[in-house]
């Protein structure tokens, strides 16, 4: 189908260590997001532990120029954040969004942290975003069209008077970071490319509090939201299986609450 790679059984087995490797990395840096550590910390915290531990390769650094191994969005920063001076501080929500490759294949996921207890909307923000990472998500089967999955999230969210941001979107994944087919998180059921087994994408929704329009910072990487108030974003790597689908990036957290 057009361009959109069917991965063999042997692929599907390295995405899915590539898969396991970027979740750990979530796992690992948890402890360590806590007020007052920098984002370059973390960032290096976790360069360390994919190169050295995971012997994995962290496929932002040096993706189009962008200048660390990890993406850190805190606040009202949407996406892309580089990781610099900035100290986390009490009630700060943060991204992570950690892509390793091993073996050639990548393996993507994201999620929320808070550096302290969050305030209530910022909360309730994070909550709404991964309920809507997971109404699309549940949606895989072969035969389901991506209408369906970015229309059930859209819903989600702006049942909750939340918006979600259009200008970036989730992506196939396989030996490219970034492969087609695009994964819209809003549009119209029953419309769009039908899904079939051996396809590997990610679902990565990113919520705003206020309006849905950003702005990119000068460095051309940082994503903001225009009303400067918060948004929040998940992110998973998705393989479509003939029955239904397999998270190939699921944490041990979720894998416990799936049984
Ligand atoms: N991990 C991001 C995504 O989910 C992409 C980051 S590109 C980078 O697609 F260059 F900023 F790392
Ligand atoms: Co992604
Ligand atoms: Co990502």
């Amino acid at each position: 189908m057009n361009n959109v790679s069917i991965k063999t059984a042997d692929e599907i087995e390295k995405m899915r260590i590539a898969g396991r490797l970027a979740a750990d990395v979530l796992d690992m840096i948890e402890p360590y997001v806590k007020p007052g550590i920098s984002t370059n910390e973390l960032d290096r915290i976790c360069h360390d532990y994919i190169v050295e531990e995971q012997q994995a390769i962290p496929a932002p650094l040096n993706y189009r120029g962008f200048p660390k191994s990890i993406c850190t969005s805190v606040n009202h920063q949407v996406c892309h954040g580089i990781p610099g001076d900035k100290i986390l501080k009490k009630g700060d929500a943060i991204n992570i969004d950690i892509t390793v490759i091993k073996d050639e294949f990548h393996g993507d996921t994201s999620k929320m942290f808070f550096a302290g207890e969050p305030g209530i909307l910022v909360k309730r923000l994070a909550e709404v975003a991964h309920k809507a990472m997971w109404a699309g998500i549940d949606l895989v089967k072969p035969g389901v069209q991506l209408g369906d999955i970015g229309h059930s999230i859209q819903q989600l969210v702006e049942q909750q008077h939340f918006s979600v941001v259009r200008e970036y979107c989730g992506h196939g994944i396989g030996r490219k970071f970034h492969e087609d087919p695009q994964v819209l998180h809003y549009g119209q059921a029953h419309t769009g490319m039908v899904l079939q087994a051996g396809m590997t994408f990610t679902i990565e929704p990113m919520v705003n509090a206020g309006k849905r329009q950003v702005k990119l910072l000068p460095d051309n990487w940082t994503v903001v939201t225009k009303d400067r108030k918060p948004s929040a974003q998940w992110e998973h790597t998705i393989l479509v299986t003939p029955e239904g689908h397999e998270v190939l990036t699921l944490r041990a957290e979720e894998r416990q609450q799936a049984e």
